[in-house]
């Protein structure tokens, strides 16, 4: 069966491990199926929800463009584009956004993460970005969504607004109610400096996570810092259950070999920390050198990745705009 897959990154520098094992990795596979029609979002109009330079932002665009290449998503076979440059995105947000209910909005968990204790000074876009990333997806008829466990709640209000716009309007099936693809294992990396917190861009210390820009060095040095616990490899998942450093550890390991949890476990049951870290190092370096390097190359060649998001745009524009027109018609404009 034909999916039809959507999927968002925002360019805000910093593209790290867990967004590829959560995310990109996955779009990569979902692209290698030819059954499968995928579109590729550069989501900067998610990006200035909070403060961003704009010199930075332009580069940031480029380079969430090399990061998709370089890691295999082959432009060739999928829509990559940057959601500023089509316009139905922001109108369809805003007709969205009369249709979803201030309650759903407030019980989102990571507005209230990014917000923090000061939410007056957040910004009203960092509240109704779910209804952006909403019209994201609705636009193109998207049936399956790939991304990491941090977007389950967004997919869940995104398939409750599609509901209720066909409900209000009487528009039966207009608008595709989405399936989340999320990976069960991996859908969720953690910081390298604490096993309870998520891998993230924008957590200070630098030394939390795994760039995809990360040359062998600094992986090494990383990996050699990351925090563990005094206790050798356990045998088996259910010891992990109190070590969540370690089982974040082993979990990497897993996905870069694309092996099951257990099966890693078995590997490295009774062994001590600095064996298995060096094995670990040696693994991401062996996957993440080959895309770092081809980032850096791709980033000297802007033309080509210019032409691949325009390209990319005159395809998303012309699905995009015939959806939001449809949408002014059932909306009575
Ligand atoms: P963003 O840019 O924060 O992250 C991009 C993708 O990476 C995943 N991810 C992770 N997965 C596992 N472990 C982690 N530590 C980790 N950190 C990030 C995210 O879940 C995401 O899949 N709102 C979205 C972008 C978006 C979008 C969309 C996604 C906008 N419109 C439409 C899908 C469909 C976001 O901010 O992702």
């Amino acid at each position: 069966m034909t999916k039809k897959i959507f999927s968002g990154v925002q360019p805000t520098g910093n593209l790290h491990l867990g967004n590829y094992l959560g995310a990109i990795k996955n779009f990569v596979e979902l692209n290698n199926d030819k059954e499968n029609e995928c579109i590729f979002c550069v989501v900067d109009l998610h990006a200035i929800t909070v403060k961003q330079d704009p010199k930075e932002l332009r580069n940031n665009i480029r380079e969430t463009v090399a990061t998709f290449i370089a890691s295999g998503i082959n432009p060739e076979k999928s829509i990559i584009f940057n959601q500023s440059k089509v316009s139905a995105h922001a109108e369809a947000a805003w007709i969205l956004s009369c249709v979803a209910k201030m309650g759903w909005l407030n019980r989102m968990t990571q507005f209230k993460e990014k917000a923090g204790k000061d939410k007056e000074k957040a910004s009203i876009g960092l509240y109704s970005y779910p209804i952006l990333m909403a019209a994201d997806i609705l636009l193109y008829d998207a049936s399956h969504v790939p991304v990491g466990e941090d977007q389950k709640q967004h997919l869940e209000l995104c398939r409750d607004i599609a509901q209720k716009f066909n409900n209000d309007f009487e528009a039966e099936n207009f608008l595709k109610v989405p399936e989340p693809l999320i990976q069960k294992e991996f859908s969720r990396i953690m910081s390298l400096k604490d096993g309870k917190k998520k891998m993230s861009k924008s957590e200070i210390s630098d030394l939390s996570r795994i760039n995809l820009t990360d040359d062998k060095d600094s992986i090494i040095n990383k990996i050699k810092k990351a925090k563990t616990d005094v206790s050798p490899l356990p045998s088996n998942i259910k010891d992990l259950e109190k070590r969540p450093e370690a089982k974040n550890l082993l979990r990497i390991f897993s996905s870069l070999n694309n092996l099951s949890l257990e099966e890693t476990i078995k590997i490295f049951e009774g062994k001590n920390f600095s064996e298995f870290k060096e094995k670990l190092s040696q693994v991401l370096s062996e996957k993440l050198e080959p895309i770092s390097k081809e980032i850096t190359k791709l980033m000297n060649e802007k033309d080509f990745l210019d032409k691949i998001l325009l390209d990319g745009y005159k395809k998303a524009n012309d699905i995009a705009s015939d959806k939001v027109k449809k949408m002014h018609e059932i909306v009575g404009f």
